[in-house]
């Protein structure tokens, strides 16, 4: 039987062995999930139960934190992957510049539990983030603060509620949709939380397989920059979401991105890879 999607246990993050199943992971699968992280189990309980008030709100109340133009942070239920529209709505929480960029919260009472959940959790993934690239970048022979210097106080993280409904049309005869289509992400890593509903799939050998959902664990992928840094060592893998019938999925993805000004190259130490035959 196929060896499925890893689990790695990061509790001791620097002992050799755990590195080397991060390292193992990266070059397979591009995509794992961890346990002994550290992010407080009572903290993504507060983040998913938020992500549930928020989308339980009336359409109009969404509907008045739309993002636009010139603020990408907000609600949106009209995402496009590959011009076709996704199954879903929306939430992105990203930190303010001090000009376009400015967070948008619902109003009081959600406010109150919202926000503080939102920037607690924003920011235990963003040390989390960090420590995950660390460790890759002593794999890909450098040294630890190698690839964190563009993830100072300027980041361009954010955090994403996702709210995916049931299929509109559990016959099967309409046209089928996907929470979100087939992509890979875009910055350097992605940390998911995801409730017990399944859905996230991930695309190898010409095939899809489940991430299946795991208490307790979160999920981390590659994303294109990463794929760069280790000269494509490690590849940014296609992965998508479907929808149930039935029952609503929630997931919480924290896009880890470094400022919009670093540039990307492979790190020296990453040799060209001589990919496993697979
Ligand atoms: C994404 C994504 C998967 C999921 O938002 O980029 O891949 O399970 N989400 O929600
Ligand atoms: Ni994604």
């Amino acid at each position: 039987m196929e060896a499925p999607i890893p689990v790695i246990d990061i509790g001791r993050l620097d002992s050799p062995a755990t590195r080397a199943a991060i390292d193992r992971a990266c070059r397979d699968w591009g995509f794992f999930q961890i346990v002994g992280h550290g992010l407080d189990g009572a903290l993504a309980d507060r983040i998913m139960a938020a992500s549930r008030a928020f989308f339980a709100q009336p359409a109009a109340l969404k509907r008045r934190l739309l993002r636009d133009a010139e603020n990408p942070w907000g609600y949106y239920d009209q995402e496009l992957t590959k011009n076709r529209r996704d199954w879903k709505e929306i939430y992105d929480h990203g930190s303010s510049d001090g000009q376009r960029l400015a967070p948008r919260w619902p109003e009081a009472p959600l406010r109150e539990t919202f926000e503080p959940a939102v920037r607690a959790y924003h920011g235990a993934c963003t040390t989390l983030a960090r420590r995950l690239l660390a460790a890759m970048a002593v794999n890909l022979g450098a040294p630890p603060q190698a690839l964190l210097h563009g993830f100072g106080d300027r980041h361009a993280s954010f955090l994403r509620l996702n709210h995916y409904p049931p299929q509109p049309d559990p016959s099967g005869t309409g046209p089928a949709v996907l929470g979100v289509g087939e992509h890979t992400d875009s910055g350097a890593l992605t940390l998911l939380l995801q409730d017990a509903q399944p859905g996230l799939e991930v695309q190898r050998d010409g095939r899809w397989h489940a991430v299946p959902p795991l208490a307790g664990a979160l999920v981390v992928n590659i994303g294109d920059i990463v794929q760069v840094w280790s000269n494509d060592l490690y590849t940014a893998v296609v992965h998508r979401a479907v929808v149930d019938p039935l029952h609503d999925r929630y997931s919480v993805p924290f896009f880890f991105n470094p400022s919009y000004d670093t540039d990307y190259e492979p790190l020296p130490g990453a040799v060209t890879p001589e990919r496993p035959a697979r």
